[in-house]
């Protein structure tokens, strides 16, 4: 079967020949891809600045946001049968018994960092045609979501945000934890990341504000508007500015990867505010950042900083709901994050290049 691989010690990005898998033990299944999402995590594979094969071979499969039919499943396999479609998470747990967060299920907490991340970090991923894997790693995705699936792995980073959120909310006396009704909140970023964040935060009920560099009339500036957002333009804006607009920002959701412009909202983040970050930044020369002001704000305002990575199972079942409930509330913003499908054979140029908001690939 064909697949997209890197292979690091040559700079290498093609797609090679590999052995289908097959159904070995009573608890795996056997997925056909139907399509795989290409995300920045994969450029920066592509270019050589993050993921690492698997042990012992020269190349890692790219690709960690997918989905699946089910074709085949072991004799021990409950909740799953040929014919379903399934999500696949991306994080399996290390091996070590000291580590509590993988051996409780929680390999998105590991605390020893040999957990592996398929399409990432020594396991092969999803850009190819059929994967197997334990089913406890598969997420059942209702048929009429076949259009808009492939967004759920994009969409646990928001969804593991909010149950970051909902813990964090536990400290306060009221408004974040009963009623965002009244709170404002800013997504930083209009890629898939921040887009589909807004949505949640939409459909949460919070005055949501989108803060990016896209200009007013892109297709992202677009989405934003249609789900309810507003946006403000961050080359027109100052974050000063941006406060001044939004009012208290009782929550920001960081979707850029961009450290400069993420520390400056966040010392215009609001009282009891919780600032969470998502996005992982190539680690660059040191900026400048106004030190003083953020740490007097987050004493004197009981702030928050909260990083985020990966999503554990309850993430993505929560993503499955809300993706349905997207769908129904905005069904066209939903779908106009996808911009472009391509085929397999076309999936090289398609993580190779820029531009638009989702590119996915179309396996089969
Ligand atoms: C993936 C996460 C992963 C992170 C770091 C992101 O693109 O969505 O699952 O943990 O990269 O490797």
């Amino acid at each position: 079967m064909k697949s997209l691989a890197v292979f690091p010690s040559s700079r290498e990005v093609r797609l090679i020949d590999t052995p289908e898998p097959v159904v070995a033990g009573p608890t795996e299944v056997k997925l056909r891809i139907l399509e795989a999402g290409v995300c920045g995590t994969d450029r920066e594979i592509t270019s050589f600045q993050y993921g690492t094969p698997p042990a012992n071979c020269p190349h890692l499969v790219i690709g960690h946001e997918a989905l699946g039919e089910v074709t085949d499943v072991g004799s021990g396999v409950t909740g799953l049968a040929p014919g379903d479609l399934a999500v696949p998470m991306v994080r399996r747990p290390c091996p070590h018994d000291r580590c509590a967060p993988c051996r409780r299920g929680r390999p998105d907490f590991c605390i020893t960092g040999d957990f592996t991340e398929r399409g990432i970090k020594g396991a092969h991923g999803y850009m190819t045609e059929f994967i197997v894997d334990d089913q406890r790693y598969m997420v059942k995705v209702p048929k009429e979501l076949r259009e808009v699936a492939v967004l759920l792995e994009p969409l646990t980073v928001a969804e593991k945000a909010a149950e970051q959120v909902r813990a964090l909310a536990a400290r306060l006396p009221g408004e974040l934890k009963d009623d965002p009704s009244s709170l404002s909140a800013v997504v930083l970023g209009a890629g898939p990341i921040g887009l589909l964040g807004a949505m949640k935060l939409v459909n949460g009920g919070f005055h949501t504000w989108v803060y990016s560099r896209d200009s007013a009339d892109s297709p992202n500036v677009k989405i934003a508007s249609a789900i309810g957002a507003r946006f403000v333009s961050s080359a027109e804006h100052s974050p000063v500015e941006l406060a001044q607009l939004v009012g208290n920002i009782s929550l920001v959701y960081e979707a850029t990867g961009a450290a400069k412009v993420s520390f400056e909202v966040l010392s215009v983040l609001g009282v009891n505010g919780v600032f969470i970050f998502t996005g992982v930044p190539g680690v660059l020369a040191p900026i400048e950042i106004d030190a003083e002001r953020i740490m007097r704000n987050l004493v004197l305002n009981n702030q928050v900083i909260c990083g985020t990575v990966n999503a554990g199972r309850a993430a993505f079942e929560e993503g499955v709901q809300d993706l349905a409930s997207f769908v129904k509330r905005f069904p066209a913003a939903v779908s106009a994050l996808i911009t472009a499908r391509v085929v397999l054979d076309d999936a090289r140029d398609a993580v190779l290049s820029r531009g638009g908001i989702k590119s996915v690939i179309a396996v089969a």
